[in-house]
């Protein structure tokens, strides 16, 4: 049976701005995350995605319907506690997260902050920064870091607050590409190894498809939700939705019309070079 972690249900958010205006950002979303799941987010600007991330560990309350994490409603302030330890969120801006002036500190925030014993405390510092490869960085000052690895200590405080789900709201759009690549090879690794429930918003495609379940968001709504090759098979609703396509996949649509027979769902430089050689054998 499906182990469900996280029920958004019939979620509607406004932020509201002035006493009679406000702006809804989230139109009736339903949503459901099972335990051990490994999906990416994506969405125009605007389309409601931080705003449903901050809602899924109660940083946000629903304006109408209800968001329960592991059973429990978001809506009851004494759940926040129980519910900030099963979703983690990492936010796009590591300076914004890091509170702390040495790396090992600032790891040991989340769990302080959750009332853990200290010994277990250094237990979970010494296993987060060693599975974020940042062990060795544990003495260093946070502001001597670079960007990627002040992110990988963000997400190293969350891991060590041991949650079951991490949510991350584009947590590389400041990176350079090989961070991205290692932060991204990380969450792989924390899912598969782990278990940990993954949840990632993003505006790079090409990362979005390394992950087993896409949703797509757009004007506030789920608009949809699938394996990344059902997904990419529908290029012409993906457009309408304002969002791009993976390169590989865009190069193989403008061959296809130029009468090559390859298939519609190609989605890695890989697949369209093999499918190239085929061609030419
Ligand atoms: N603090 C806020 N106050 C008022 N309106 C807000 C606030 N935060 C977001 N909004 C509005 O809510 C809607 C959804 O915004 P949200 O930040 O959730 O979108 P997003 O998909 O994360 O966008 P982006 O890709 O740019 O990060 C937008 O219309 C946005 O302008
Ligand atoms: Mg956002």
């Amino acid at each position: 049976m499906a182990d469900v972690l996280i029920e958004v249900e019939a979620v509607n958010y406004s932020y509201r701005l002035s006493e009679n205006c406000s702006i809804r950002a989230l139109n009736q979303v339903n949503l459901k995350l099972e335990r051990g799941e490994f999906v990416a987010l994506i969405g125009q600007n605007g389309s409601g995605k931080s705003t449903l991330a901050k809602l899924l560990n109660g940083l946000l309350c629903p304006t109408s319907g209800e968001v329960r994490v592991s059973g429990l409603s978001t809506r009851e302030r004494a759940h926040i506690k129980a519910i900030r330890a099963d979703v983690g969120v990492v936010f796009q801006n590591p300076d914004n997260q890091i509170v702390s002036t040495v790396v090992e500190e600032d790891v040991a925030f989340g769990p302080e902050n959750m009332g853990i014993p200290p010994a277990e405390i250094k237990k979970r510092v010494e296993w987060a920064l060693e599975t974020l490869h940042m062990l060795e960085y544990k003495h260093e000052f946070t502001s001597s870091l670079s960007d990627g690895q002040k992110q990988l200590v963000a997400i190293a405080g969350v891991l060590a607050m041991k949650p079951a789900c991490i949510v991350l709201d584009e947590p590389t759009a400041l990176l350079n590409p090989q961070s991205r690549q290692d932060v991204l090879h990380v969450l792989k690794k924390l899912n598969r190894e782990e278990g940990i429930t993954i949840l990632l918003i993003t505006h790079f495609m090409q990362e979005a498809i390394a992950f087993d379940r896409i949703v797509v968001m757009a004007d506030g709504k789920i608009c949809m939700d699938g394996p990344p090759r059902e997904i990419f098979r529908q290029p012409g609703r993906l457009a309408q939705l304002g969002m791009d396509l993976p390169l590989p996949l865009q190069l193989a649509l403008k061959l296809k019309e130029e009468g090559f027979p390859l298939p519609p769902d190609i989605l890695t430089a890989e697949e369209l070079v093999n499918h190239l050689c085929q061609l030419r054998s």
